[in-house]
């Protein structure tokens, strides 16, 4: 069965759960994989990686209760080319409303040299394994890992093979974050092009961020026909992350006029996970990442804060509750200009004439000097003490 999907629509594949986890140290309880894919499959995400069922007991325990739990979102375990690993990730994910297998094999030259087959003992592994996979679940995805890595005519000989033995979807994984943008576009343009089957599956785009191309290279493979972004929330990964889903979601918002797909995926949920998904993995955001970042909506500097206070477009691409901030935040410190600093207190309740205000600025400016941010509570004790006089 492959996904019924319309070509300007691009399909989110979140796989926090299971490429997130990966991330030593990120390790999140059965709970907290239940709640975080309850939140992913009510923000629209059309398919969530709930986990690798053969890795451990809880790992199976989890998808199986994430796929019985299932709503609109698709299931997807993970599994290795081997019949026990397919057989265990069926067994987790056959609960789902929509089940999904993925099984994948690494077939660039580094990654061939670990289970020591040869290029055709690989090809005949892949033939046998998918044919196995599909004949218990009608949608099955495919990676070659490190397909960025892996000889060309070898790349299209392997998928071409998966599609015969009856892959619905094949993903393209930058495994080591090694692609850039127009290589991610073309190698997926090229694939569709020369693989025969290729117009009737979906190709996906699996990206890791080692060079901090991770986003770029998925929307460069989205340009060059593929319909499925394979991302995390925060962009928690292996050593640099993945892609980042919620900058998926809002580039192809923001910029739909050059990147003209759409995804199913609520913006205005994406703060909310991502503080989640921060708390549970115990990763914290960086506070200048894009998007979800404590700095993403915030604004310091004097030039910049006047230009907001009189109108957002100024300095802002997005409005804050597309992503379910309340308000931009107007942070006071030592590059704030008065305009701010009228703004902050008249929301506190002081309307201050200029040569008050003037006063006030003075002391302000000598406050964030000494602080690095100045807070309600420091503008309402100033105006205490302005009131109290020398
Ligand atoms: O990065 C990768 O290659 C993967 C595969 C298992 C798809 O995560
Ligand atoms: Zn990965």
């Amino acid at each position: 069965m492959t996904t019924d999907i319309s070509q300007d629509r691009v399909l989110i594949f979140d796989t926090t759960l299971r490429d997130g986890e990966q991330s030593p140290g990120a390790t999140m309880s059965h709970a907290e994989k239940l709640e975080i894919a309850a939140m992913l499959d009510e923000m629209g995400v059309d398919i969530i990686e709930a986990g690798f069922p053969i890795a451990s007991e809880g790992d199976f325990a989890a998808v199986k209760a994430i796929a019985e739990q299932s709503g609109n979102a698709t299931i997807c375990g993970l599994a290795r080319a081997n019949p026990k690993d397919i057989d265990r990730c069926w067994e987790a994910v056959r609960h789902a409303k929509s089940p999904r297998i993925h099984t994948f094999i690494g077939t660039s030259p580094q990654h061939r040299a670990i289970p020591n087959l040869d290029m055709d003992q690989m090809a005949e592994r892949i033939h046998e394994t998918v044919s196995h996979a599909r004949n218990l679940c009608d949608n099955i995805q495919w990676s070659p890992m490190d397909a960025t890595r892996t000889e060309w005519d070898y790349l299209k000989r392997v998928v071409g093979i998966a599609i015969k033995a009856g892959a619905t979807t094949i993903n393209i994984p930058d495994t080591v974050g090694y692609t850039a943008p127009v290589e991610s576009a073309d190698l997926i343009r090229r694939l569709i092009a020369e693989v025969e089957g290729a117009e009737d599956i979906i190709f996906a785009t699996h990206c890791h961020n080692d060079l901090g191309m991770a986003t770029a290279n998925s929307l460069a493979a989205v340009a060059g026909g593929a319909r499925q972004v394979e991302c995390t929330i925060n962009g928690l990964g292996e050593r640099a992350g993945n892609t980042a889903l919620e900058e998926i979601v809002m580039a192809l918002k923001v910029r739909n006029d050059i990147l003209p797909w759409s995804t199913r995926v609520d913006s205005t949920k994406i703060m909310n996970i991502s503080r989640r998904v921060a708390t549970v993995s115990g990763f914290p955001v960086q506070f200048n990442k894009a998007i979800v970042g404590k700095n993403a909506f915030a604004h310091e500097s004097g030039i910049h804060q006047d230009g907001m206070l009189k109108s957002a477009d100024t300095f802002e691409i997005m409005r804050p509750a597309d992503v379910g901030l309340k308000e931009t935040n107007l942070v006071l410190g030592k590059h704030s200009g008065r305009a701010a600093l009228r703004s902050k207190l008249k929301e506190l309740g002081f309307d201050l004439a200029d040569n008050q205000l003037s006063d006030v600025f003075v002391r302000f400016k000598a406050l964030a000097d000494r602080k690095k941010e100045v807070y309600e509570d420091d503008l309402e004790a100033l105006m205490r003490d302005q009131s109290q006089g020398p």
